[in-house]
């Protein structure tokens, strides 16, 4: 049981289908803490570190198009075992396939165009907020306000 952070993204076609309040509400209201949150476009340049691994897959052009085609929300997520919370929250890569409560299984359809990405390990955590996040936009801060309630 670790407090981890991890990259989450609203793919394009989860900001296409206006649900990108949907999805954030999803990980919200699971309680993970949002600590770092913007609207990008994805440049090719970007995705090809982004998804280094697939690179040489043969679905990765598609994968590539698909990605930088329109923008995208990046959202860093502080939570304990946020990673693998993120990853179950999400279900499994092809929507067809992912099981009903989970964000693909319940709004996709697809297995190239299945609404998020989590990352998939601490070093991946790491190296993908680096990616998308500098230091300064990742954000330290106390849930408690109570000290405001009068
Ligand atoms: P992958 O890392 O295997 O899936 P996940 O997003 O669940 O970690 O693949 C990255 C993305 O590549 C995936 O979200 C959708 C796309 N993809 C395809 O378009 N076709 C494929 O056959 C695979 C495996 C992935
Ligand atoms: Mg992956």
């Amino acid at each position: 049981m670790a407090v981890e952070r991890t990259l989450l993204l609203v793919k394009p076609d989860g900001v296409q289908r206006r649900l990108v309040g949907t999805i954030l509400s999803r990980f919200e209201s699971k309680g993970l803490k949002i600590v770092g949150l913007k609207m990008l476009n994805v440049t090719p340049e970007l995705a090809r570190k982004h998804y280094e691994e697939h690179v040489e897959k043969p679905f990765y052009p598609l994968l590539e198009e698909f990605i930088t085609a329109s923008p995208v929300v990046a959202i860093a997520a502080e939570g304990v075992d946020a990673i693998s919370v993120a990853r179950t929250m999400m279900g499994s890569t092809n929507g067809r396939e992912a099981a009903p409560g989970t964000i693909r299984g319940d709004l996709s359809q697809s297995r190239q165009m299945n609404l998020v990405h989590g990352s998939d390990s601490p070093e991946a955590a790491k190296r993908e907020l680096d990616i998308y996040f500098s230091a300064a936009e990742l954000l330290d801060y106390d849930l408690n306000l109570s000290v405001y309630l009068a």
